[in-house]
C-alpha cells in the first residue's frame, strides 16, 4: 500500500476488496449448480429446502430451485413432463415410487450405482427404501425421508381444557368428536380436495383391512377386494368422518389446501386432523409446540401399521456433464447429518436403519413410533396410493377421482361405489395387461 494513502482511501479500498471477495466467494463457493424440480412450497417444505441448499453449498454445490406448487406433486409431475419433452430436463427432480421406474425405463435417469456401493446403501437403508431406488438391478434415485400417513393430530390444549383423552379407539374418536362439536369446534379438519380426501380414505382402508388387504386393493388391484365388506366398511367410515367436518354444514366451501387446514388447526377452529406427517413439520414451523399445543398419535386401529410415502430424487443424465455434482447431491442426501436435520424440519423420519440410541432419543414420540414401526418390516407397511407408492399415475388418478366423487355425492351408495371402482379396476387391469381380475 503506498504511504500516501489516507484513511478514507484505505477504507474505500477495503470495502471494494470485500465486495470483490464476496462476489468471488459466492462464485467460488458453488463450483457446480444443479437445477432441482420439486413440489415443496409450504413454509416447512421451503425450510427443508433451505436446509438442503445450505448443506449442499458447504460442498460447493448450488441448488437452483424450481418449486412447483400443488400438494402431493400433481402440478410438478405435469411440469416435469413438459420440460423433458422440450429438452429442458432438470438436473435433479423429486420423483417417488413406481414413477421412478417409468422414467428410468425411458433411459433418462442417471444410474447411481457407485454412490450406492461406496456408501453401503443396501446395508444402511431400510430394505423397502432400498428396493424403491432399484430399477433392473441399478440404483436410480436418492432417498430423503420416510413419511407416515396414518397420523391423527389433535389440539392438545383444547383436549386438556375439555377433558378429552387421546383417542385410542374409534369409540374414543367419536366421543372426542361429539365433545368438540358440543363446544362449537369443528371436530375434524378436512379439505374436499381430491388427494386429501383420498389420503384420509386410504388410511381408513388400512384401518378396516390391515396391510395385507390394503395391498390386495391398491397394489395387486384385485377387483374382487373392492366388493369385500372391509372395503364397504372403509367407504362407510369415510362418510361418517365427513359428518365431523365443516363440509357437513357448508357444502359450498372452496377446496382448502393442506396448509389452510394447518392454519385452521393452529387457530383452534378444528380439533383433529388426519394427515401425513408433513403436517407436523408445518405446525412446528408455525411455532406450534408439540405436546403443549398439539399432539400426534396414530389413527385408531392402525398403531402397528405404517402407511408410508418415501421422498426421493432422481438425476436426469442429459449429456452427463453434471454427473459429478449429481452424484455428490445423492451421496449428501443420505448422509447422517442431512438425514437428521432435514427430517426434523420436514416431519418425516430417516431412511437409514442404522440410527443409534442418541439419534432415536433426539426424535419426538411420533417420529420414534414412525421409525420403529417402519423398520419392523414389510408385514407392518402399506404403500400410500395417493402419495405414489402403490401404483402408476393413471391408476392412482382414477381411484383418487372416484373416491372424491363418492365423498361429495350422496346419491352414490356405498354398494354402487364398490361396483364402480371394481369395474374401473378391471378395465385398467385389462388395459395394462395386469392379470389380476
Ligand atoms: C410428499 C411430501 C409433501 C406432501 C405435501 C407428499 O406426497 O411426499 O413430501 O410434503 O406431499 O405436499
Amino acid at each position: 500500500m503506498p504511504l500516501w494513502w489516507g484513511k478514507q482511501q484505505v477504507f474505500e479500498n477495503k470495502a471494494k476488496i470485500s465486495a470483490v471477495a464476496l462476489l468471488f466467494c459466492s462464485q467460488a463457493f458453488a463450483n457446480d449448480s444443479v437445477d432441482v424440480l420439486h413440489w415443496w412450497t409450504s413454509t416447512s417444505e421451503r425450510g427443508a429446502v433451505r436446509f438442503l441448499q445450505s448443506k449442499l453449498l458447504e460442498d460447493k454445490i448450488e441448488w437452483r430451485d424450481a418449486a412447483i406448487p400443488g400438494g402431493g406433486g400433481i402440478g410438478a409431475m405435469r411440469v416435469l413432463k413438459s420440460r423433458v419433452l422440450a429438452g429442458k430436463q432438470p438436473a435433479v427432480a423429486q420423483l417417488i415410487g413406481p414413477a421412478i421406474a417409468e422414467w428410468a425405463d425411458l433411459g433418462l435417469i442417471l444410474e447411481l450405482d457407485n454412490v450406492a456401493k461406496n456408501n453401503a446403501w443396501p446395508k444402511t437403508l431400510s430394505p423397502t427404501v432400498n428396493e424403491l431406488l432399484l430399477h433392473r438391478g441399478h440404483t436410480v434415485a436418492a432417498p430423503l425421508g420416510v413419511h407416515r400417513i396414518n397420523n391423527l393430530y389433535y389440539n392438545a390444549k383444547l383436549f386438556r381444557e375439555l377433558g378429552i383423552a387421546e383417542p385410542k379407539t374409534m369409540d374414543d374418536f367419536k366421543r372426542a368428536a361429539l365433545r368438540l362439536s358440543a363446544a362449537n369446534i369443528t371436530p375434524l379438519g378436512q379439505s374436499t380436495e381430491a388427494w386429501q380426501v383420498a389420503t384420509l380414505f386410504e388410511t381408513l382402508v388400512l384401518m378396516e383391512g390391515g396391510p395385507a388387504f390394503y395391498r390386495d386393493v391398491f397394489v395387486r388391484r384385485n377387483a374382487n377386494a373392492y366388493l369385500d365388506p372391509k372395503f364397504a366398511r372403509a367407504l362407510n367410515r369415510l362418510r361418517q368422518m365427513r359428518a365431523y367436518t365443516a363440509y357437513a354444514s357448508n357444502k359450498s366451501q372452496r377446496e382448502l389446501s393442506w396448509t389452510d387446514i394447518a392454519q385452521q388447526f393452529a387457530n383452534g377452529q378444528v380439533g383433529m386432523v388426519i394427515m401425513g406427517d408433513w403436517f407436523k413439520g408445518e405446525l412446528l414451523t408455525m411455532g406450534q409446540k408439540l405436546e403443549q399445543q398439539f399432539a400426534c398419535t396414530t389413527v385408531p386401529n392402525t398403531q402397528n401399521y405404517h402407511l408410508y410415502s418415501i421422498d426421493s430424487f432422481v438425476m436426469f443424465s442429459g449429456d452427463y456433464s453434471q454427473q459429478t455434482a449429481q452424484e455428490k447431491v445423492a451421496q449428501l442426501m443420505v448422509s447422517p447429518a442431512i438425514q437428521q436435520g432435514y427430517n426434523r424440519i420436514k416431519g418425516s423420519v430417516s431412511v437409514r436403519r442404522d440410527l443409534d440410541q442418541k439419534a432415536l432419543a433426539a426424535m419426538d414420540r411420533c417420529a420414534q413410533s414412525s421409525w420403529q414401526t417402519f423398520n419392523r418390516g414389510k408385514a407392518m407397511q402399506a404403500p400410500s396410493l395417493v402419495h405414489r407408492m402403490a401404483a402408476d399415475e393413471k391408476f392412482k388418478d382414477a381411484m383418487v377421482a372416484q373416491i372424491q366423487k363418492f365423498y361429495l355425492d350422496d346419491s352414490i351408495s356405498v354398494q354402487e361405489n364398490q361396483q364402480r371402482m371394481a369395474a374401473m379396476v378391471r378395465a385398467l387391469n385389462i388395459q395394462e395387461g395386469n392379470t389380476e381380475q
